[in-house]
């Protein structure tokens, strides 16, 4: 598996490549075309279907995790941690690298028990009342390389402003929503696949459209057995 030093060491060489994943099989399909996978606290709304990450707990976080673990492949795993956990309940999760939202001090009293420690700025989901582009966020990137992240998320930030503080930074800066200038990015795996499709922000590129093929595939197989054309004798014991 990859570690936290080798996306650390991707800075000024290529773009970093991450996406989010919640389960075993979504990881496999991934993992060989990327350097991270996180399982984010995004899983509150796009697994879950709840209207925020306030929900999600260290034990949904855990079992989704070792899920992700078992077939991220040579991708490095990175689980949120989720809003108000200490570093006790860090503990708890089946790998020692973590994201976390702010919070330089907690940065810090993890990588002191041994954790890699990815930082979180600009838009901050778990405090966060409304969705809208965060300025201002250089002090908090500052303190977070200080206290020995080994990288920062930023989200949805101005690109500019991002740009301008990635090249300020030691660590590799990983975009959604913060333009060309970070030295990565990352999206909401099923967002990006079009499973989504009452959330398209601005910064969203769908790669594919998995609503439709889902209900395409759904519709047919409706139609296949109400007409008793499915199971055929080929597919029955
Ligand atoms: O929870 C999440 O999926 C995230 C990404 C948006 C970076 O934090």
């Amino acid at each position: 598996m990859k570690t936290a030093l080798d996306i650390k060491s991707l800075k000024g060489e290529r773009a970093i490549v991450a996406l989010t994943a919640y389960d075993f099989l979504m990881a496999k399909a991934i993992a060989d075309e990327v350097d991270l996978i996180l399982v984010g606290d995004s899983l509150g709304m796009v697994v879950y279907g709840e209207k925020n990450t306030h929900g999600v707990t260290i034990e949904d976080m855990i079992r989704h995790t070792e899920a992700v673990l078992r077939g991220a492949g040579d991708a490095l795993v990175v689980a949120d941690l989720p809003y108000g956990c200490s570093v006790e309940e860090a503990k708890k999760l089946p790998c020692k690298c973590v994201k976390v939202e702010g919070q330089p001090e907690l940065v810090r009293a993890l990588v002191e028990e041994g954790f890699d420690v990815m930082g979180h700025t600009g838009l901050k989901p778990q405090e966060a009342e409304e969705f809208k582009v965060q300025t201002g966020f250089e002090e908090e990137a500052l303190a977070l390389q200080e206290a020995g992240a080994f990288s920062i998320v930023f989200e949805c930030v101005p690109s500019d402003e991002a740009a301008q503080v990635t090249r300020k930074l030691e660590i590799p800066t990983i975009g959604i929503g913060a333009g060309p200038g970070c030295d990565g990015q990352i999206l909401v795996l099923p967002d990006m696949l079009g499973m989504n499709p009452g959330f398209k922000p601005k910064f969203l590129r769908e790669y594919a459209d998995l609503d439709s093929v889902v209900r395409g595939a759904v519709k047919k197989y409706k139609k296949d057995v109400i007409a008793g054309d499915f199971p055929s004798g080929g597919e029955s014991y």
